[in-house]
């Protein structure tokens, strides 16, 4: 019993091989559009059905519906606007009601777009919308500023379900296979963890207290682009296979991939978030301190508040929220304020930047903070990028 796809079925936009060769032909003589690595990145989760119900990128009125109100317009839940963003000369030349060649940045046809709608959009209102801010400072409203001026809409195919490459290939599963995986487990409950970072003390205990009351527990880290002083996924994924190694019980742990980019839009990315991993099959979803945040621009439970806004029966997953989780030396474990009476002091608690900064010294951040094999592995990748001269 894993949950229901968001808004009932789980999409599928692969087309079907037999209509793959005749597709290709097609293609040859349409207009093209050039795909960047997130643009590809979201017809890859569109096409796989991680992003049920969409099967393509929004049209206007679900777009004007996702900023104002954070649904489609027939009332489905969605936080993010899911949007083909192409400068304004590249989409004269295209006609609502065409079909358009979807080409990845090294040119190769990856896709089709049957363009429904072709219409302007204003930043300024979709990054206080999204982001509820217009600093240009705000990563993802940096990445808004840089993208086209004019959102193509309408329904995509992908001419092939994407695979990861090298290491990422054995934990790259699609909802579908996640699904029959927590099937064949006999998992009833399942919880999804994102993440964007190593896993240290504090996140294995978020996981752990949760898998105290489910049947599994599905790690999930995003690989796709993130910005560039988080942990390359190369070096996360290695850490993942470490602590998991070393401290999971492997028949309640299934380690696979998100392959989406990061958006650092905090409340409403959590929701995303959470609608995504009930697609991949979760019952439950862990929503901790400042989750999918950046620098200050978000309170710390924010990304918890927001889920307030929506019936339990809307959103068809469970949220499970934490508090900040540090080791407490006097308790001699990991705990929270709602668990542990000691004064800071007592706390390990290293920020990002504080444990970048002990790995570029060369010094192990500790064991109370990180386990050693993760903590070596960091250190490692931090000493191998110095000596690159990064
Ligand atoms: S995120 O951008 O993917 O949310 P991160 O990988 O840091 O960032 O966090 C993954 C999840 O763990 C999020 O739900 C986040 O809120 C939570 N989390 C991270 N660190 C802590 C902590 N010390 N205490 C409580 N929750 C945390």
């Amino acid at each position: 019993m894993s949950s229901i796809p968001h808004g009932g079925k789980l999409v599928s936009r692969v087309l079907p091989p037999e209509r793959r060769a005749e597709a290709e032909e097609r293609i040859r003589s349409l207009p093209v559009v050039r795909l960047d690595a997130r643009q590809l990145s979201d017809l890859q989760m569109i096409a796989q059905g991680a992003f049920s119900p969409l099967e393509g990128f929004l049209c206007r009125e679900d777009y004007r519906n996702v900023l104002r109100h954070m649904r489609l317009a027939d009332g489905t839940v969605w936080s993010l606007p899911i949007t083909l963003a192409v400068d304004a000369e590249s989409a004269r030349s295209l006609k609502e009601g065409q079909e358009v060649a979807l080409a990845a940045p090294d040119g190769q046809s990856v896709g089709l777009l049957e363009l429904e709608e072709v219409f302007p959009y204003d930043k300024e209102e979709e990054a206080q919308s999204v982001f509820r801010t217009t600093d240009p400072a705000h990563p993802g409203v940096q990445a808004l500023l840089q993208r086209g001026d004019v959102l193509l809409g309408g329904k995509v195919w992908a001419l092939e379900l994407a695979r990861g490459e090298g290491p990422f290939g054995p934990y790259w599963l699609t909802p579908a296979e996640t699904r029959a995986e927590f099937a064949r487990r006999g998992w009833r409950t399942v919880v999804g963890f994102q993440t964007r970072n190593p896993i240290h003390r504090a996140h294995e205990y978020l996981q752990k207290c949760a898998l105290e009351m489910v049947d599994g527990l599905l790690v999930h880290p995003l690989v796709g682009e993130t910005k560039a002083d988080d942990i390359p996924a190369e070096v996360r994924l290695r850490c993942y296979e470490a602590l998991l190694g070393g401290y999971y019980p492997r028949e309640r742990v299934l380690l696979a991939v998100f392959p989406a980019y990061m958006r650092y839009a905090g409340p409403r990315e959590a929701i995303f978030h959470a609608l995504c991993r009930k697609n991949y099959g979760c019952t439950h979803f862990i929503v901790g301190r400042d989750h999918a945040g950046v620098g200050s621009y978000y309170g710390p439970y924010d990304a918890q508040h927001i889920f307030r806004e929506f019936a339990p029966e809307e959103l068809g997953i469970t949220p499970l929220f934490f508090e900040n989780a540090f080791y407490c030396r006097r308790c001699g474990g990991m705990a929270s304020a709602k668990t542990c009476p000691h004064p800071p002091e007592d706390q390990v608690n290293l920020s990002g930047t504080q444990v970048r900064a002990m790995l570029a010294r060369g010094e192990l951040p500790p064991p109370e903070f990180t386990r050693p094999e993760v903590a070596r592995l960091l250190l490692e990748a931090a000493s191998g990028q110095k000596a690159q001269g990064r």
